[in-house]
C-alpha cells in the first residue's frame, strides 16, 4: 500500500544514474537559441551548407538507387560496407598509417566512436585522460560511463606530456583522449616533437590513446603534421574520423582504426548499439568516392575557411579590446578567446542575444577548474563581412561590459 502512495507521488520516470551524470548540455542549449535566422551564429561547430556536394551526392545517391537498388535498403554489416573501409584505410595508408580494411569500423559520425571506445574501456569509476579543455560532447560520453576524468592542462603546443605521464603513473587511466589537430574549442595542434613523446609515453605505460580527428583535411597553412596513428607501430593508438566536416556531417559517417582485437569488440558494442550505419549511406559515400575529386574538394574547403579563419582573425584584432587575447589556429573551424578575467562568457553570451550574435561560452569545455573568461567562436559558417559585423557587435558588448 505504502509503495503505492510513493509511485502515485513521484510519478518523475527512475532513471539511470547516467542522465543526471550527463547534465542538460549547456552547449545544445546554447545552439538552440543560435539557430534562430536573425542571429549572426558563430556557436556551432557547422561546416558551410554551401560548400556540400550535393549536386555529386545526389548523383551517388541515384546510381545506388538504380545499381543496388534492394541491397542499399537492406540490412548490413557491423563492421561497415568493404569498399568504403578500403577507400579509408587506403587514404590513411597514404598518409603513413598503417591501417587495413579488417581494422576499420564505420560508425554513425566519430561520435559514435567516442562512445564506441568509452563503453569498451570504461567502468565505473575508471580513471582516464582529457585535455583540459576539450570537446564537450566528448566529456558528456566520459561522464555517462561514470569515468574519474583526469584533466591535464594544454598549451600552445598541445596537451603537456610531462603531466599526461605523471597523471598515468598517478591514476593508472584506461586511455588518453586528445585531439591533436585543429582541436575543439581551442584551435590549437600539438608539435611533431608532443606527438612523438605521447606516443611514446603510451607505448612505455601501455595506455591506448584515443586520437579524435575530425579537423585533420582541413589545414589552411603550415606542413601537415603526421598523425598519432601514423608514429604508432604497437597499435596503441585508436584514430577517429568521420566526413561530417569534409562531405556533410547529415550523412553521418564516421569511422575507427584500430588494431583487430580493439576493432572486435567495437563491433559487439556497435551491435548492440544501432546494428549498423545506414547502408544506403555507406554505399553512397563510397560511390561518390569512386570518381569525386575528393582532393580538388578539400582544397576548395581549406581556401573558404582559410580566408574566413583569417577574415575571423582580423576582425578580432580590428575590434576586440586590447586585454582579450585569441589563438591562431592553422586549421579546423574554432577560434578560441580568452576575455579579461572580470567578463563571463555565459554573461556576454546573453548580452550579446540581445545584439543579435552567438557563440559558446567557453566553461563547458573544462573537465576540471571551469575558467568563465573564455569563449569560442566558429568561423566557417559565415561570410568575412558577416563575420565582421558580428564580431564587432560582441566587441562593443565587450566593452561596455569592461566599462
Ligand atoms: C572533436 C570532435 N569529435 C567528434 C565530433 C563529432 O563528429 P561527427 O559529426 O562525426 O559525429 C566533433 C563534432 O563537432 C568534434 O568536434
Amino acid at each position: 500500500m505504502a509503495a503505492k502512495i510513493t509511485r502515485k507521488e513521484n510519478r518523475s520516470p527512475r532513471f539511470a544514474r547516467r542522465i543526471s551524470r550527463m547534465g542538460v548540455s549547456a552547449v545544445r542549449e546554447i545552439l538552440k537559441v543560435a539557430e534562430r535566422p536573425d542571429i549572426i551564429s558563430f556557436a556551432g561547430g557547422l561546416p558551410a551548407p554551401e560548400l556540400f556536394p550535393v549536386d555529386a551526392l545526389a548523383r551517388a545517391h541515384a546510381d545506388i538507387f538504380a545499381r543496388e537498388g534492394a541491397a542499399a535498403m537492406q540490412y548490413s554489416t557491423t563492421e561497415g560496407w568493404r569498399p568504403l573501409r578500403e577507400w579509408i584505410a587506403a587514404r590513411m595508408n597514404g598518409r603513413g598509417c598503417a591501417a587495413t580494411a579488417e581494422g576499420t569500423l564505420i560508425t554513425s559520425g566519430s561520435q559514435q566512436g567516442i562512445d564506441l571506445v568509452a563503453r569498451i574501456f570504461l567502468d565505473p569509476g575508471d580513471t582516464m585522460i582529457v585535455e583540459n579543455p576539450s570537446y564537450v560532447a566528448a566529456l558528456q560520453v566520459f561522464k555517462s560511463y561514470e569515468a574519474e576524468m583526469i584533466a591535464v592542462d594544454s598549451d600552445g603546443g598541445g596537451v603537456r606530456v610531462d603531466e599526461v605521464e605523471q597523471a598515468i603513473k598517478e591514476s593508472n587511466p584506461k586511455f588518453i583522449y586528445v585531439i591533436p589537430d585543429f582541436q575543439n574549442p581551442t584551435g590549437i595542434s600539438f608539435s611533431l616533437e608532443r606527438r612523438k613523446r605521447l606516443v611514446e609515453i603510451a607505448r612505455r605505460h601501455r595506455v591506448p590513446i584515443i586520437e579524435d580527428d575530425p579537423y585533420g583535411e582541413l589545414r589552411y597553412q603550415g606542413e601537415r603534421l603526421p598523425s598519432l596513428a601514423s608514429l604508432d607501430t604497437e597499435g596503441m593508438v585508436i584514430h577517429l574520423s568521420t566526413f561530417s566536416k569534409t562531405i556533410s556531417p547529415g550523412m553521418r559517417i564516421g569511422w575507427v582504426i584500430a588494431s583487430e582485437e580493439i576493432i572486435q569488440a567495437l563491433i559487439r558494442a556497435k551491435q548492440a548499439s544501432d546494428l549498423h550505419t545506414s547502408t544506403i549511406q555507406q554505399r553512397a559515400a563510397a560511390r561518390l568516392l569512386e570518381d569525386f575529386d575528393y582532393d580538388a574538394h578539400i582544397a576548395r574547403l581549406c581556401s573558404v575557411y582559410g580566408e574566413r579563419c583569417a577574415a575571423m582573425g582580423a576582425s578580432l584584432e580590428a575590434h576586440f579590446p586590447h586585454e582579450a587575447r585569441w589563438t591562431r589556429p592553422d586549421g579546423g573551424l574554432f577560434l578560441w578567446v580568452e576575455l579579461p578575467e572580470s567578463v563571463s562568457g555565459e554573461e556576454l553570451f546573453k548580452d550579446s542575444i540581445k545584439e543579435k550574435v552567438a557563440f559558446v561560452p567557453g566553461a563547458a569545455f573544462f573537465a576540471r577548474d571551469a575558467r568563465t573568461n573564455f569563449i569560442r567562436l566558429n568561423f566557417s559558417n559565415r561570410q568575412p563581412d558577416i563575420i565582421d559585423e558580428g564580431i564587432r557587435r560582441i566587441s562593443d558588448v565587450l566593452k561596455r561590459s569592461l566599462r
